[in-house]
Order: structure tokens, then C-alpha cells, then sequence
């Protein structure tokens, strides 16, 4: 079956592409789109051309399952050149999503209309490539050379409207797009309209170096937006052809590299998250008022998200002073989004008409989801669920938000435990992607895939948990700075951790992450597992000592780092390097220097131990999950891929091979995982 259709509507050629679900330009499409063009140019009783897409989109973009092979003839910019040096004018009719290659074919042709509410953009730098088929070229000629960088190097999806104000297309319709289009190509008979005619419009080098500026510190400076930055500058100096030319080779390169194969397979493992969503029969239970109790910092942020997903929300917590901060910081928080012009006074207005407020449990009769949120103890939520449990209607689904407490102790205490799960979200819960969904025992199948619904309605990244101590992500993380303290008992310091794995890409490194979140929580779960800690297994008391020291991070001023009174800014602590050093006399070790390349090595292979254990065990059930929820909640660069996608490009005997030596390195209680079943789900 051929990914394209023709027919003719009069003397019209309708191209019509048909790769659902996103009509991705794949070979075939880039083929049938080709030998239509050049049918279009030989045939006399044809006039012009619409290409539109069919089902629910236009080109969603080139299809990125080719790009880890050669790219097969006939490349797309062949396909664009055919369109500009067609005799005949061609229409781009868009609805649905334009992106990428898409955007780009849009780009090439003569005139582009859209339906209502159509995402447009180039969002190749996230994919840790560049346009590949003119866009450098032709979007400045349009728009300019500024907007263009903004554009290009965020990969911004914008609506049909902006591309309206814009300039990228003519016409903006509610309805009936083809009958449109071709309306539009009939009026452009006998003409072309090209934007490789146009002249870049000039910029002030000033405004061109403030966009560049401002897209490199958005972008991080990544190789894809400096060299986005120089394509889309190279429109303004060099002729087309000549910048088509260098935007080609540089895609190619880009395209092969390790960082775009990591970000692909980044893009395909958020893919897979909903995947038992629609292959699964099970029916999620509809919501639409969710209720939320405790209205801390994290039941608060779980309203928001709430919020801004639409659903009807009640917050509760019993005690009013705790309930009125609450309320107070979900108003603060929406009134800067005001200031800050990211949402309008009449958008807060319809939002905030769905929140209401409350100290009295009656009130969560009406809700079908009721989360709670409130102090991580076990005697506490055992206390809320049965308050819970009685006033909840039959019907609802009951979720804990706890990061580390067994769920199904908590379930066991209510009537019906099927209903009850885990939603761990991540703070801050309005902005974090992350959520973890922890199936308990007897969880309903309808409850997880309600679960993942509701997940999906607030834009989060969904992963499926067993119910076991620290879930995914706080256990590979646990893993994670344990080995790190290892490192600093062997003779390496707080900032040239921080720095090696900073410089790796992560967002902060790990003593600097403990500052920031409170050395006293980690303390206090360390203080209730004394009991059942193995004493043959290595245990590193520098965080410890630094707690007894009255040093529990920002908050009082130090931690690992020193922080002047009222600033963020952190300074090496000459105090701490001594304590450090004397837990290393202490327990005998010659303190040694570590390189920048062994720190590394060692927390992705702790991150890859960690994820193969979690596997064996079945807490998780797709390992691209981890990778998932280090990127998504715990500031791990995406451009690298994750543990499960860097296991998969070092190989499982070098992997093997590289454990061995972490395990001699990390002493007692460090424990190889096996790592078959890790390379069987890669
Ligand atoms: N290539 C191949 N497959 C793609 C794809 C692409 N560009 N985009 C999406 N898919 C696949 C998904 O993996 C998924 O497959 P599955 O059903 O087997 O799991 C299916 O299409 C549906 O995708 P989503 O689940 O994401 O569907 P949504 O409706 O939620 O979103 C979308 C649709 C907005 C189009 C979203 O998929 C998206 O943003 N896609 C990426 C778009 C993109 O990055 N395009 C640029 C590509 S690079 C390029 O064009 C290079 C050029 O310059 C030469």
C-alpha cells in the first residue's frame, strides 16, 4: 500500500499522506511524494498541487526509527528542490502537527494555510540534531534571524495563530482545510512563491548575539544549538544553496553521533510509558474531582498540577493554619504566573473556580481520586486512611504519595485494598515530569491504568512500580550517593565530586542536591534502619558526623558547603575537608586522588547495578523506565541516555568486567547484580 495518495480535484493534484499515526516522512513517503511532484510537472491538465496529510495530522516529522541507519534515497531536501523547481504552484495544507521535516516540506513549498490549533516547529535540537532539510535557511528568510534561533535552538511548538502573526502561513481556517487549500492554489495559478527568493531580512549583530546568548544558556550549550545558532547566521551571508549544503553535512554528522542516539532512545522510552494504556482492555475509571490531603509543600504542588491539568480539586488538610498556607501558596504561586506572563488574569479566574478548600473529610465524598500527601510516617497515614476509607465513596481510587513507605501495609488497613495504590510525585510537584506509580499487591488493573491516565492529563512521565523500599528512583539514587560517599572516604572532596558529575551533565551534583533538600531526612531514614543494618557492610559516617554537627545544608547555613547568610551561593568549607579526611584516618584508608573519568565510571556503573537489581527483582518491568525517571526526576543529562542505554552501548562483558571492579572498590555490602536480564530487555 502506497503511503501516498492522489487524486485530482479538477485541475487540482490533491497528495494526500497516509503513514499513520503521525505520517512520519519515511522513505516511502519521501519516495511517493517525489514521483507525485514530478507527475504534477509533466501533466498539462494539472495547475497546481495541495499536499495534506490524512487521519489526524500532517508530517509529524522524518521518521527518526531510520536515523540510527543510512538515510535511503531520495532525501527530503531532493523531494523540497522538486517542489521549488516544479513550473506549478504547490499548497502545504497543515492540521494536527507540522514539525520537523514536516515543517520543513511546509517551508518548500509555495503557500502554507493551517486548521485551528496546528503545532508548528523544528524540534530536531532536543532529538540532539539540527534541521535537516532547509529549515536554517528557509525559516530566517521568513521570519528573521532572531526569531528564528528562538525558534530553532528551544525546538518551540507554536500554534497556528503565532505562525499566523508570524508570517509562516497565509491563512488561518476553522474548518473544511482542503476545500480551503484548494481555493488558495487556485488562486495561485501560474505563479510561485518561494522562500529561497526572499532575502534574510537584516538583524543588529547586538539583537543576533542576545538571541545566541540567551538559546546557548536555554540549550546548555550543546553542540546541536551552537551549531543551529551558525546555520540560521550563515542565511544572512551565504546563498541558499550554499547554506542548504553546509545544514545537510552538519545534520549527517550530527545525526550519527553518540549524543542524538542517546536522545532518541530518551524520545522511544518516554514513548513506551503509555504503551499498556492502549494495549491493555482494562477501562480506566473516569475522573474529575480529585481530592488532596495535606496542604504541605508537596500536597499543595499535587493541587496545582492538578489544577492545571482541569480536574476539579479539593484540598484538605485538619489543622487551619497548615490548610491556609496551603491555599496561600497555591494563590502566590498563580499570581506569579500572572506577573511572569505565562497565563491571563481570566485563565487564574476559571482555574481557581475549580479549587475549594477544606478541614472537614465530608467534603472528599465527592472526589474520585483522593491523594494524600501528608508526614512520611507510617502511624500518620495509617491514622489518614482510615478517615479516608470512611468517607471516600465506594467508587474512588485511593493513592498514597509516599516515597518510601510500604503501601500495602497502608491498603491492608482498608476495606477494599484494590483500590488503593501509589502516585509519588516529585517536588516541586506542579513543574517535576516525574511521577511513580506503585502497584501494590492487590492494586486493580483499572486502578494502574487510571493511574497512568491521569498521569498522562498532567503531562507527567508515568513509571510502574513494585511496591519495594524507595520505589525505582530514590533506590538507583540511594545506590548513587552511597557511592559517592565511598569516594569521599577514599580521598576525593564534596566539590570535585560535585564538579566531575556537574560537568558530566547532571543538573547539581550530589552533596550539593543533599544541601538543597536537607541533610536531615536522609539522617533520619539512616537512623531508622540502624537496627537492621548489616555492621559488616561498609557504612560511611561523614554525613552523620556533619548532621551531629548541627550541619543539615542550606537551611542552617552549611552542609558540605558553606552558604553566607540569606544566599544560595555555596564556598568550599575547609572544616568539612578535615572532617573528611579524619573519617579516612579513622578507618585506616590512605586517601588517594580520584580522576574526574573514575568518578563517573563509578556512578554510572552503581546506576547500572542498581537498575539490573531492580529488574531481577521485578520492581520494574521495563528498564528504560530507570533511564525515564533519572532524566525526568533527578537532573540526569539527557544527552546521555541513562544506565540502561549506557549498558547498552558499553556491552555486557565490559559491563561485567567494569562491576567487578566497582565491587572491590566499594567493599563489603556492594552486591554485582546479574545482568542477563538487563541485556535481554535492551
Ligand atoms: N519518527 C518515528 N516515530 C515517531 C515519530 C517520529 N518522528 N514521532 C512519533 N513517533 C511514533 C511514536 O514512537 C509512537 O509510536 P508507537 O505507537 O509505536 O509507540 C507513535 O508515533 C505515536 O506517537 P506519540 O505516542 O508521541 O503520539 P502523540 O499523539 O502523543 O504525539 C507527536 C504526537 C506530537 C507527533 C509526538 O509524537 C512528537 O512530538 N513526535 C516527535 C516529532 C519530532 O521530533 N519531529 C522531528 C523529527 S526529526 C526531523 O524531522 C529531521 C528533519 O529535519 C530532516
Amino acid at each position: 500500500m502506497s503511503k501516498i495518495k492522489i487524486h485530482h480535484d479538477a485541475d487540482v493534484m490533491v497528495i494526500t499522506v497516509d503513514n499513520p499515526p503521525i505520517n512520519a516522512g519515511s522513505t516511502e513517503v519521501r519516495q511517493g511524494l517525489l514521483d507525485a511532484i514530478n507527475a504534477l510537472d509533466v501533466d498539462r491538465k494539472l495547475t497546481a498541487a495541495v499536499i495534506i496529510g490524512g487521519g489526524t495530522t500532517f508530517i509529524a516529522g522524518s521518521d527518526i526509527k531510520e536515523f540510527s541507519q543510512p538515510l535511503m534515497e531520495p532525501h527530503l531536501p531532493l523531494v523540497i528542490a522538486a517542489i521549488e523547481s516544479c513550473s506549478k504552484p504547490v499548497v502545504c495544507a497543515l492540521h494536527g502537527a507540522a514539525l520537523g521535516g514536516g515543517f520543513e516540506l511546509a517551508l518548500g513549498c509555495d503557500a502554507r494555510i493551517a486548521l485551528e490549533g496546528t503545532v508548528l516547529g523544528l524540534p530536531e535540537v532536543t532529538l540532539g540534531i539540527i534541521p535537516g532539510a532547509g529549515g536554517t535557511q528557509r525559516l530566517p528568510r521568513l521570519i528573521g534571524v532572531e526569531k528564528s534561533i528562538e525558534l530553532i535552538c528551544t525546538g518551540a511548538r507554536i500554534k497556528a495563530d503565532l505562525a499566523l502573526q508570524l508570517g509562516i502561513v497565509s491563512q488561518v481556517v476553522k474548518t473544511d482545510l482542503l476545500a480551503n487549500a484548494l481555493v488558495l492554489a487556485r488562486s495561485m495559478i501560474g505563479t510561485k512563491n518561494r522562500i529561497r527568493d526572499i532575502a534574510t531580512p537584516i538583524s543588529a549583530p547586538e539583537a543576533i548575539a542576545s538571541a545566541s546568548q540567551k538559546a546557548l544558556k536555554a540549550g546548555k550549550n550543546r553542540p546541536q544549538v551552537q551549531k543551529a545558532i551558525e546555520m540560521v547566521c550563515n542565511s544572512l551571508v551565504l546563498p541558499i544553496d550554499e547554506g542548504l549544503s553546509i545544514e545537510r553535512n552538519v545534520f549527517q554528522s550530527l545525526r550519527v553521533s553518540s549524543e542524538a542516539k542517546a536522545l532518541r532512545h530518551q524520545f522511544f522510552s518516554e514513548r513506551k510509558l503509555f504503551k499498556a494504556l492502549s494495549e491493555s482492555d482494562t477501562k480506566a475509571i473516569e475522573l474529575s474531582q480529585i481530592a488532596v490531603i495535606g496542604a504541605g509543600t508537596m500536597g499543595s504542588g499535587i493541587a496545582m498540577a492538578c489544577l492545571n491539568a482541569g480536574y476539579a480539586v479539593i484540598l484538605l488538610d485538619q489543622h487551619e493554619a497548615a490548610l491556609s498556607n496551603g491555599v496561600k501558596r497555591v494563590e502566590q504561586y498563580y499570581e506569579s504566573r500572572v506577573q511572569g506572563g505565562k497565563i491571563s488574569p481570566a485563565q487564574i479566574c476559571e482555574l481557581l473556580q475549580r479549587f475549594s478548600h477544606a478541614s472537614n473529610w465530608e467534603l472528599i465524598a465527592s472526589a474520585d481520586l483522593i491523594i494524600e500527601a501528608v508526614f512520611e510516617d507510617i502511624e500518620v497515614k495509617h491514622e489518614v486512611f482510615k478517615k479516608i476509607d470512611r468517607y471516600a465513596k465506594d467508587g474512588a481510587l485511593l493513592a498514597s504519595n509516599t516515597s518510601y513507605l510500604d503501601i500495602d501495609a497502608i491498603a491492608e488497613k482498608t476495606k477494599n485494598p484494590s483500590r488503593v495504590f501509589g502516585l509519588h510525585f516529585f517536588s516541586p510537584a506542579q513543574i517535576m515530569k516525574l511521577i511513580e506509580i506503585i502497584r501494590c499487591k492487590k492494586t486493580s488493573p483499572a486502578a494502574i491504568a487510571t493511574g497512568l491516565g491521569f498521569a498522562k492529563r498532567l503531562g507527567k512521565m508515568p513509571i510502574i512500580s513494585a511496591n519495594s523500599f524507595g520505589f525505582i528512583g530514590n533506590r538507583i539514587y540511594a545506590a548513587y550517593r552511597r557511592q559517592c560517599e565511598f569516594m569521599l572516604e577514599e580521598g576525593a572532596y564534596p566539590e570535585q565530586i560535585d564538579k566531575a558529575l556537574e560537568d558530566y551533565g547532571f543538573a547539581m551534583g550530589p552533596f550539593a542536591v543533599a544541601d538543597l533538600s536537607g541533610l536531615d531526612i536522609a539522617w533520619g531514614m539512616r537512623k531508622s534502619l540502624a537496627a537492621s543494618r548489616n555492621p559488616a557492610h561498609r557504612y560511611v559516617g561523614i554525613p552523620d558526623s556533619l548532621c551531629l554537627a548541627g550541619r543539615l545544608g542550606r537551611k542552617t547555613g552549611a552542609g558540605y558547603y558553606l552558604y553566607a547568610e540569606g544566599s544560595n551561593s555555596k564556598s568550599i568549607d575547609p572544616i568539612v575537608n578535615e572532617m573528611i579526611d579524619s573519617a579516612s584516618r579513622a578507618k585506616g584508608l590512605t586517601r588517594r586522588s580520584l580522576s574526574t573519568d573514575e568518578i563517573v565510571e563509578r556512578v554510572l556503573l552503581t546506576m547500572i547495578n542498581e537498575t539490573a537489581h531492580l529488574l531481577s527483582e521485578n520492581v520494574v518491568t521495563q528498564a528504560s523506565d530507570c533511564d525515564v525517571a533519572l532524566v525526568n526526576g533527578y537532573g540526569f543529562p539527557r544527552w546521555q541516555g541513562g544506565p540502561t542505554f549506557i549498558a547498552s552501548e558499553m556491552g555486557q562483558e565490559k559491563l561485567d568486567q567494569g562491576l567487578q571492579e566497582l565491587a572491590l572498590a566499594s567493599g563489603p555490602g556492594f552486591v554485582i547484580a546479574n545482568t542477563d536480564m538487563l541485556f535481554k530487555s535492551l
